[in-house]
């Protein structure tokens, strides 16, 4: 498949301008150019710290980890898209789980900022997954394409401009990583749910995330249907991160 790997740092709630500082300049050190595209997302507040870090440089590109839902206006606390975008921001994560699980985030919240996150000329990257309990219960395929078809059907066509991101709520920050099969299986079903819904299916990324590691990431990527990773623990090491990067390239 031709379309480049993309290999996304989600630096959580995590960091402060002197770790900030290290992390990248690590980051860029070790980077060189890598055979696929890379981002790190920092929190908001350290955004326009992170891309004057990463002027001048191509090999990675900087990320916002949520975009509000509205456009401007009474929303305390709130950024918007267009905000993110006067920074530079290039992908924004969206409907994390976290955000989901803590932050009451609903599909149809989802669906309205990856349509926010386009609008501006982000690229959101749509977070998706299933809880242990949906899986035991049988119901991941059932659940992810729940997900999905909220901002399919508010997106449309558009939905060929996204990055998706499968990751399993049980995998995230557990070490527990899905097998590759158990990864694919789900990236296929995906797959197949934007095919239904664009033309253009195969050129969208469908991430892999959920403790994705140094030592695991190769035979996760190697799966047909996983063109990159959403990388949450190991993002905050530059030479597990730069691991990653390397295995995707
Ligand atoms: P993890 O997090 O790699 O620490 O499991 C991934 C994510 O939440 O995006």
């Amino acid at each position: 498949m031709s379309k480049r790997n993309l290999v996304a740092g989600n630096w959580k709630m995590n960091g402060s301008l002197a770790s900030n500082q290290a992390l990248v300049q690590d980051l860029l050190a070790g980077i060189g150019q890598p055979g696929c595209d890379v981002a790190v997302c920092p929190p908001a507040v350290y955004v326009p710290q992170v891309q004057v870090l990463l002027a001048g440089s191509n090999a990675i590109e900087l990320g916002a980890q949520d975009v509000s839902q509205h456009e401007n206006g009474a929303f305390t606390g709130d950024v918007s898209a267009t905000m993110l975008k006067d920074f530079g921001v290039r992908y924004a994560i969206v409907g994390h789980s976290e955000r989901r699980q803590h932050q009451g985030e609903t599909d149809v919240h989802v669906a309205i900022k990856v349509k926010r996150a386009l609008a501006a000329g982000i690229t959101p990257i749509v977070c998706v997954g299933e809880t242990l309990r949906e899986r035991e219960e049988g119901m991941t395929e059932f659940i992810v394409k729940r997900q999905m078809s909220a901002v399919i059907h508010l997106n449309g066509h558009c939905i060929s401009e996204i990055v998706v991101a499968y990751e399993p709520v049980w995998a995230i920050g557990t070490g527990q990583t899905a097998s590759p099969e158990q990864a694919q299986s789900v990236h296929a079903v995906l797959r197949a749910q934007l095919r239904a819904a664009t033309d253009h299916a195969d050129r969208v990324r469908i991430l892999y995330g959920g403790s994705m590691n140094a030592g695991n990431a190769a035979e996760l990527l190697a799966q047909p249907d996983i063109d990159g990773g959403l990388i949450g623990g190991a993002a905050l090491k530059a030479p597990d991160f730069l691991k990653i990067v390397a295995a995707a390239s």
